[in-house]
């Protein structure tokens, strides 16, 4: 038996994630599957109630169970927070203390789609690569860190570069066992023309690759990384960069399938004793203060987070299966929820209904 903790967070987590127990009850009704389901605070929710954007206890069970599936954190009633307290740093604090090293984020098109991304049909439509994302090192964590005045009489703000040797190989290592799974391809993204980390991640890579030596190893300049995801993205299978580039790069891989509403990603660290690796799930998307409370927010983001956590941490491939085929139904019949309308024929659908619909397709396959 597995178990799941459930962080819905702050602004449309709370509302997709009510989707997400939906979809769970019915796997658990339906397809038998065993596993407890535990829920509780992070972000500015966690802050409301504790005064800490993760409490310890939550901590404690984050580190106890399978699978954390969370939905997003952050909002507009948080901004003056100090920096410590704000609802980011719970999310930081999470994947730093589960070791979360692996950020894998698939961004596939789906055919129903293709002309609703901003880039022309062709260059989009089957679009299907994953970044892979290194998640608890780089500058993002690096010390020395903060704004500080150094005698002089203007402010520095301050952050570090920083990899090590181990950090790389790791990630690189993850990187390297999907593209085998995958089309064997993996692009390497840094800026070793500029950047002494980037020399070193391009040196360890090439030290890996003797391992993998089915895969296909190129390597690129992250800028124009960034210029090739848009111009032809469907020359990459596998990406692997760090935590800032893979930050930015994903966000731009995510618009050419059409939406971020779309979008799940799973962050993976070592194996636990029983084999399983630590696990955290989630929609890539944010919080969305602007639609909270509407009714409005794509559920399937966070739905298909569950989905990576039934493929990934419970090995079940063909309930995974099942349930992105549902979702792929229903977006062929046409059901939208508002960020996938603009300009597209189709049923505008709610939060609830979109789930309502990818239930039906469930109960369908029975
Ligand atoms: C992401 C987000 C986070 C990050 C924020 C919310 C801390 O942008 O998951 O990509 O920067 O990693
Ligand atoms: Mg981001």
């Amino acid at each position: 038996m597995g178990s799941l903790l459930i962080l819905p967070g702050d602004g449309i987590g709370p509302e997709v994630m009510t989707e997400v127990r939906r979809i769970i009850a019915w796997f658990q009704d339906k397809k038998y599957l065993k596993f407890t389901v535990e829920e509780d605070l992070v972000g500015g929710a966690a802050y409301d109630m504790h005064g800490t954007p993760l409490a310890d206890e939550t901590l404690a069970k984050a580190l106890e169970v399978d699978a954390v599936l969370l939905g997003a954190v952050g909002g507009p009633d948080y901004d003056n927070l100090s920096f410590n307290l704000k609802p980011e740093r719970g999310l930081l604090k999470l994947r730093k203390e589960l070791d979360l090293f692996a950020n894998i984020r698939p961004a596939q098109c789906f055919d129903a789609l293709a002309s609703f991304s901003s880039l022309k049909k062709e260059v989009v439509s089957g679009l299907d690569i994953v970044i892979v994302r290194e998640l608890t090192s780089g500058i993002y964590f690096g010390e020395p860190r903060g704004i500080h005045t150094d005698g002089s009489n203007e402010r520095i703000g301050v952050n570090t570069q920083r990899y090590t040797e181990s950090e790389i190989r790791r990630v690189a290592i993850s990187a390297f066992e999907l593209a085998l799974k995958r089309n064997k391809k993996l692009c390497s993204m840094e800026k070793a023309n500029v950047m002494e980390s980037g020399i070193l991640w391009r040196d360890i890579v090439d030290e890996v690759h003797v391992d993998f030596k089915d895969v296909e190893l190129s390597h690129m300049y992250a800028d124009n990384g960034a210029m090739q995801l848009v111009r032809d993205p469907k020359q990459f299978d596998v990406i692997v960069t760090d935590n800032l580039f893979g930050d930015i790069l994903s966000d731009c891989a995510a618009m050419l399938t059409g939406s971020l509403g779309m979008l799940p990603s799973a962050s993976l660290g070592n194996k636990k004793e029983n084999g399983l690796p630590r696990a955290m799930y989630e929609p890539v998307h944010g919080s969305a203060p602007d639609i909270t409370g509407q009714s409005k927010a794509n559920p399937i983001a966070c739905i298909l987070s569950f989905s990576m956590a039934l493929r990934y941490s419970f090995s079940d491939v063909q309930n995974a299966n099942l349930l992105e085929q549902s979702i792929e139904k229903v977006l062929a019949k046409g059901y939208r929820t508002p960020d996938l309308m603009m300009g597209e024929q189709g049923s505008l659908c709610s939060t609830k209904e979109m789930t309502d619909k990818i239930l039906e397709e469930l109960d369908a396959s029975l």
